[in-house]
This record gives C-alpha cells, sequence and structure tokens, in this order.
C-alpha cells in the first residue's frame, strides 16, 4: 500500500473547490508516454496551473501500471525542478471498470478515481460507485461517478447514442454514492468524430463545419439540484482543424473529424464544470507533429528527432488549453 501523500501528489477536493469558486476548470490530460508527461508537466508550470494525470485501462494495459505510477511520481518532482514549488497534481483512474481496478489504483498511490457505471442500471451504477466511494475514501482518495452515457467508446463499453444526464437522479446518486465529483453526458463524446456532417451547419465565414450546441439546459439543471457540487465533462477534444489539415497534408486520411467549439467549453468552464478531460487532441498534435517530420526528413530515424516535435507541439496544446480555454493558469 503507498499512499498518493508521500509521493507528493494532492487528490481533487480543494482543487475543485477553488475552481468552481473561480469560475474555471482544472484540465485533465490522459498519458500515455513519456512525451506527453513531460509536455503535461512543462505546460502547467510555466503556465502555473494545477493540474490532473490521466491513466486510462489502455493506458495501463500498454505502458504497464507500476511504471505510469512511478512516471507520476517523476512528475512531481520534475515539476519542482522546473521551479514549481508547490505542484498541484492528480494521479487519476480514467473510467475505472471494476472496484478491484480502482482499488488497485488507491493501493498504488493513485489520488483520485474514476468508477464509471454509467452504462449498468442505475441501482447497479449506485452500488458499484458507493463501494468503490467507501474503499477510496478510506485513504482520502477522491471518487468521480458518472451518470448519463456518452456516445462513442467508453474504453470497453462503447455506446451508439447519448443518453443525457437525467438532472432528476443526480441528488439522489450523489447523496447515495457520497461520490466527490460527478460526469454528466450534455452532449460530449470521445474521439475525434463526435458529430456526423449531417448533424452540423456551415459557418458561412470559414466554410466549417459546426456542430449543434450542448445541453447547457441539461447541465443548469444539473446544477441547480446540486448548488456547488463539482461537474466533469468528459470527451471534451475540440479536435483543432489545424492538426487535422496537417495529418491529412502529410499523408494521414481523418475524414470529417469534427470536435466541440472552443467557446462552449469556455463558457462551461465557467460553471460548476470544474474538470475537462482532453486526450484526442494531445493525439492529434502529436500524430501532426510526427507525420511532418517522416514527410519532409524521410531519412531521418532518430526518434528524438520526431517526438521532441511532437513534445513540442502538445505542449503548446496543452498551454493553449489551460490559459485560452479552461482558465487555471496563475493558479499556483
Ligand atoms: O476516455 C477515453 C480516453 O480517451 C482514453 O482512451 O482507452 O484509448 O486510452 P484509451
Ligand atoms: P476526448 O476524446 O474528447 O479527448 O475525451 C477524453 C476523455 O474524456 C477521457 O476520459
Ligand atoms: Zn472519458
Amino acid at each position: 500500500m503507498v499512499s498518493y501523500k508521500e509521493l507528493g501528489l494532492v487528490n481533487t477536493k480543494e482543487m475543485f473547490a477553488k475552481a468552481i469558486k473561480g469560475g474555471y476548470a482544472i484540465p485533465a490530460f490522459n498519458f500515455n508516454n513519456m512525451e506527453q508527461l513531460q509536455a503535461i508537466v512543462k505546460a502547467a508550470v510555466e503556465t502555473k496551473s494545477p493540474v490532473i494525470l490521466q491513466v486510462s485501462k489502455g493506458a495501463r494495459n500498454y505502458a504497464n501500471q507500476t511504471l505510469l505510477r512511478y512516471m507520476a511520481e517523476g512528475a512531481v518532482e520534475y515539476a519542482k525542478e522546473l521551479g514549481c514549488e508547490k505542484p498541484q497534481i492528480v494521479l487519476h483512474l480514467d473510467h475505472g471498470d471494476s472496484f478491484e481496478l480502482c482499488k488497485s489504483c488507491v493501493d498504488m498511490g493513485f489520488s483520485s478515481v474514476m468508477i464509471d457505471g454509467s452504462h449498468l442500471p442505475y441501482e447497479e451504477n449506485v452500488a458499484l460507485t458507493k463501494k468503490v466511494v467507501e474503499y477510496a475514501h478510506q485513504y482520502d482518495v477522491t471518487v468521480e461517478g458518472e451518470l448519463g452515457v456518452l456516445a462513442g467508446v467508453e474504453d470497453e463499453v462503447s455506446a451508439e447514442h447519448h443518453t443525457y444526464t437525467n438532472p432528476e437522479e443526480v441528488i439522489d446518486f450523489a447523496t447515495r454514492t457520497g461520490c466527490d465529483s460527478l460526469a454528466i453526458s450534455i452532449g460530449t463524446s470521445h474521439g475525434a468524430y463526435k458529430f456526423k456532417p449531417e448533424q452540423c451547419h456551415v459557418d458561412p465565414a470559414t466554410g466549417r463545419l459546426v456542430p449543434p450546441p450542448l445541453a447547457f439546459d441539461v447541465l443548469d439543471a444539473v446544477m441547480a439540484k446540486l448548488p456547488g457540487f463539482p461537474i466533469v465533462l468528459h470527451g471534451s477534444s475540440s479536435v483543432p482543424q489545424e492538426y487535422v489539415d496537417m495529418i491529412n497534408q502529410y499523408g494521414g486520411k481523418l475524414e470529417a473529424a469534427i470536435g466541440i467549439p472552443e467557446e462552449e467549453l469556455r463558457k462551461a468552464a465557467k460553471s460548476a464544470v470544474c474538470k475537462i478531460n482532453i486526450d484526442s487532441d494531445s493525439r492529434l498534435a502529436m500524430t501532426a507533429a510526427v507525420r511532418k517530420v517522416f514527410a519532409e526528413k524521410p531519412a531521418e530515424f532518430d526518434p528524438r528527432k520526431y517526438l521532441g516535435p511532437a513534445r513540442d507541439e502538445m505542449e503548446k496544446l496543452y498551454k493553449h488549453k489551460i490559459i485560452n480555454v479552461l482558465g487555471s493558469n496563475d493558479k499556483l
């Protein structure tokens, strides 16, 4: 049993309370490798932002959970080395799908876990979330639950269509489970293909496809039921068109990739939404930068020569999100 406190990590409690009060959101960035982690930590330190490092089940399978845990511990020390006296870094399990997985993360030093029972019948979701909360709270580890189903793939759980969160259920869910934050479904979804082109309209000024708006009425109703309760938005990548264009220009084939417009996320960040999950945008930034090097320098074979530019591009993206979208800069 390792406590996250010994690793210099923090849970989400105080961080979320400050974010709601201050009208900004904490970035929750997924990481699977060293370059992503370096870029996240550098961006957070240079913008003086708290940050949530997210590890999915897929990331654990890809990179090994023990290694990822030590990398997160290293992230705290790296942040200090970069000049941040008191880094505010959370190590969070993204989309935990069982009690055993959540327990194993708590036991190995995670400071926060998500138990995603959103695909289960309501009472089963309540029971599973409550079980995880009861275990995690013994160690001061915070727990995110989810109500409502996001379209797209939630790790191994795939849903064709979303079901918005039912605001009538949130008080009962939060009270009975004791969860510390609640992920809700208001029209976001995972991945780079969040909307079909036929759901969008064309912006006459730019010629770009504009997706339908998020269901802010559902968010408002949830906030009215649970005033001041921390709300989480998954599936919040914006799928920057410049990365999609760059990928396609250098031999990729991403057709009709559409994300959440940044103005909508800016609006959400000012509300009780205090954690915004972003993964796909970082994948796009990395892929665009790597493809560019491969296309322009076909003789290059030193991985540092393409992973270095990829890391720089991700750092630029993370800083942009922190400063221009979530507003979590200058909070340390
Ligand atoms: O919510 C999904 C995250 O983007 C993680 O994706 O399961 O492919 O690691 P992954
Ligand atoms: P995106 O696919 O929109 O980046 O969402 C990531 C996410 O929600 C991770 O849990
Ligand atoms: Zn998610």
